[in-house]
């Protein structure tokens, strides 16, 4: 047993070392982007590198070039390649500072605007959804600060993820209790039917739209009041940030918010453009009109 752990070991080690050149990298993002329609040159490389080096351990191939052999045999759907390439982490309630700030705070204050326009529905985007944890923690969060003059019709979450078998997972609405180890034990009782699983209950659940959506080619939701794009900017070089920003900035209404992720921050174009920082450290910010306040005029200060 001893030794065939051992043997194990030192066929893996030097796959993880595994040199990669330039040209073989190119071909291989070529053929997954071209049998994909996923544009991954837009990536950042050392990411992609890493993406590809773990799908060749973990189909047990030796060389680079071998993987890029079964990726043109068609042995692999676009999904399957597209869910090797992208990192899916994810958790209820990801950075426990942000959703004690939305909750606090951003919530009651859109909320509070929201209600004062009739007939507007509250309209928020989660991008790059995984999972689905962020858009339940979201839909969650939601109702549980905003208590008075809530109503579930009002709302609309869309939650959109390039990788379909996570969309399909976050659909489901379906897990483990390990899963929900960031929930207090009332949200759970509130919000999940304890099974074989925990299923998300059907209120919360028929609140959020799932779908498949790639943030570098399909067209933007539009008419926003938030925007949360945590933890996918990072993956991607600069002029794809910059358009995503951009696309953002021109979906939200104005005085609407966005939300990054903690190790992302926007380029220094589109601070100018018209987005101010609500909370620099939980990298919260608000869509400013012409005169360089929301429409609450919020933006003169910063919360938290
Ligand atoms: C690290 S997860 C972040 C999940 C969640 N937003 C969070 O912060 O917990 C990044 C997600 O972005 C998705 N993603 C990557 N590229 C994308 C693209 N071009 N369009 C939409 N989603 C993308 C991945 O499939 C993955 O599920």
């Amino acid at each position: 047993m001893g030794e065939q752990v051992q043997a194990i070991i030192s066929v893996r080690a030097p796959r993880s070392s595994m040199v990669f050149s330039e040209a073989m990298v190119t071909n291989v993002i070529d053929g997954i982007s071209r049998l994909t329609s996923v544009d991954f040159h837009q990536y950042k490389r050392n990411f992609v590198q890493r993406q590809i080096r773990r799908q060749v351990v973990k189909h047990c191939l030796n060389v680079v070039e071998e993987y890029e052999k079964l990726l043109l045999s068609g042995k692999w759907t676009a999904e399957a390649l597209i869910n090797g390439m992208t990192v899916n982490v994810t958790q209820f309630f990801r950075d426990p500072p942000l959703f004690e700030l939305l909750m606090e705070h951003i919530f009651p204050l859109l909320w509070n605007r929201h209600q004062s326009q009739r007939g507007h529905e509250f309209r928020i985007w989660i991008m790059g959804c995984s999972t689905g944890e962020e858009a339940y923690s979201v839909g969650m969060a939601l109702h549980e600060s905003v208590r008075s003059g809530f109503s579930a019709d009002k709302v609309r979450i869309f939650a959109t993820d390039l990788d379909e078998i996570v969309v399909h997972h976050a659909r489901r609405g379906e897990y483990e209790l390990a899963d929900l180890n960031h929930l207090g034990p009332d949200l759970i009782q509130k919000y999940f039917l304890a099974g074989e699983k925990y299923r998300v209950i059907p209120e919360l659940r028929r609140q959020i739209t799932f779908g498949q959506h790639d943030l570098l080619r399909d067209p933007f939701i539009r008419h926003l009041d938030m925007i949360f794009c945590r933890n996918i900017l990072i993956f991607l070089e600069r002029e794809a940030q910059e358009r995503i920003c951009e696309m953002m900035y021109d979906s939200l209404n104005s005085g609407g918010v966005m939300v990054l992720g903690r190790a992302e921050s926007l380029t220094k174009k589109y601070c100018n453009k018209g987005f101010v920082s609500l909370c620099r450290q939980n990298r919260v910010f608000q869509k400013v009109n012409a005169h360089g306040a929301g429409e609450d005029g919020v933006s003169k200060r910063s919360i938290g």
